[in-house]
């Protein structure tokens, strides 16, 4: 009796294993029917525009280069970046009017702090005696243009560094606050003044910004840039083109093999600028578009970044939806960038070593054999488009449900 209890105690556990490994670990590229069948860090999509018809688990969370590399300065770093970060599509002004206004991101910053968004664009504009985050033209925002006040969105990055001790948030403003300390004021209000990294401490002349572990220990864990020069005077906040270097943004930063500077910014191989910010994305955001510009197309416009920014990967990779892509999409792009800043591997995951001593290992890479994905289309078998971002992990799982099925297998068989 004891052990035709322990039996059927082990059948039901090995039950719900399979059950588990069936339903609710699907690995990037199997197909899926829904988000929560896929492992975490992944959505299922599909990505029509690209012609993949078949849902599959797709991963929406850059690798955190920090967990891998340790300590290295912050400009050895890629940080995956929402262009108008706050723009969601489908919600309301805060006013309670319609938004008539593009939205480029599909959910709040609370979430793409979550996935791993470190790099956030924010357009702030006094509106209602107060600042909002607002999208809209000449420098003037209305009910229909307005998203919510400002502070709402900073708190919520507030939240986010106070319960994430080790990471590190940077926002760039596009700044059409003319109220005086307007945005100081409304920093203070969220509480994050006391993470703001300070003006005097970023590097003027193309030196290393001081390491991440050195921005922990200190909490200064924010940095941000506003395009107002005038405001690094009159409220400490940096100028963004006195540290950065960024390309044309829009469709004029779409062309393939060419990496043009935006007006405001020194040309891209001013190395007198420690960081170099890419922007990807359309003029006028298309959200079915964007799984297919974040994929393939991002990947060689990167390489394009490199090369005109006088060989320097990008820090900061923007895009619109950033958990849209056809497999690798946005976190793939940046997990390369951050496996050449910090270890001169094709991806951060290739890197060797425990992390602890990055020089160590530098150019000593750990390249996983890949194994093909199933193919990308619904309908047919013969138009597959590898992507390579799937090492492995499709054998791995075939192999656990093999194993599953072989352990009920032989339970069944020892019950019988
Ligand atoms: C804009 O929204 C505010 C707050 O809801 C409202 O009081 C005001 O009447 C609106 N203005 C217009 C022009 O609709
Ligand atoms: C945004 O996400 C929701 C929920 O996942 C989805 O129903 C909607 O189609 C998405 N919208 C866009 C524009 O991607
Ligand atoms: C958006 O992208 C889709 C897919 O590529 C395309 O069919 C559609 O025409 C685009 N819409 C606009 C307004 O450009
Ligand atoms: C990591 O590697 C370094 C040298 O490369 C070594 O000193 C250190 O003990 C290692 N740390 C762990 C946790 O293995
Ligand atoms: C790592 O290498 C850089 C330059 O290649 C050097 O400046 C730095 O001191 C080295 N750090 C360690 C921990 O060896």
């Amino acid at each position: 009796m004891g052990t035709l209890l322990m039996k059927l105690q082990l059948q039901a556990l090995f039950i719900a294993v399979c059950l588990f490994c069936s339903s609710s670990c699907l690995k990037i590229g199997e197909t899926c029917s829904k988000d929560s069948e896929c492992d975490a860090g992944l959505s299922c999509q599909t990505c029509a525009a690209n012609g993949n018809t078949r849902p599959r688990c797709t991963r929406i969370q850059p690798t955190s280069p920090t967990s891998k590399v340790k300590g290295l300065p912050f400009n050895r770093y890629s940080w995956l970046t929402t262009h108008n970060s706050f723009a969601q599509a489908g919600v309301r002004s805060a006013t309670g009017s319609l938004l008539v206004t593009p939205m480029n991101q599909n959910d709040t910053v609370a979430s793409q702090l979550k996935n791993g968004v470190r790099g956030l664009m924010l357009d702030m504009y006094d509106f209602n005696n107060d600042i909002w985050l607002c999208h809209s033209t000449g420098g003037k925002c209305y009910n229909f243009t307005a998203f919510q006040p400002a502070i709402n969105v900073l708190k919520e990055i507030q939240a986010f560094l106070e319960a994430n001790p080790s990471e590190i948030v940077t926002i760039f403003i596009e700044d059409y606050v003319e109220s005086p300390q307007g945005l100081t004021k409304v920093f203070q209000a969220a509480g994050l003044k006391k993470y703001w990294f300070p003006v005097d401490q970023m590097p003027k002349n193309g030196e290393d910004w001081p390491t991440v572990d050195d921005m922990v220990k200190n909490n200064l864990r924010l940095v941000v840039f506003t395009s107002k020069s005038a405001k690094e005077a009159s409220e400490g906040i940096a100028y963004e083109w006195k540290y950065v270097v960024e390309n044309e943004y829009g469709n004029g930063g779409m062309t393939p093999g060419s990496c043009p500077n935006r007006a405001e910014s020194s040309p891209m191989n001013t190395k007198s600028r420690s960081l170099v910010l890419m922007n990807f994305f359309r003029g006028f955001p298309n959200a079915s578009a964007s799984c297919m510009d974040n994929s393939a197309s991002l990947l060689s416009a990167s390489k394009g970044c490199y090369e005109a920014a006088g060989k320097r990967w990008p820090n900061f990779i923007a895009v619109d939806y950033y958990e849209k892509s056809d497999g690798g999409g946005a976190p793939e792009a940046v997990d390369e960038a951050n496996g050449h800043l910090t270890c001169g591997c094709d991806r951060i995951t290739y890197c060797k070593g425990n992390g602890s001593n990055a020089n160590a290992t530098f150019g000593q890479c750990d390249v996983p054999t890949l194994a093909p994905p199933p193919p990308a289309a619904a309908t047919t078998t013969t138009t597959a488009t590898p992507q390579s971002q799937s090492p492995s992990n499709f054998a791995t799982s075939v192999q656990l449900l093999w194993l599953c099925g072989t352990i009920l297998a032989t339970t069944l068989s020892i019950w019988i």
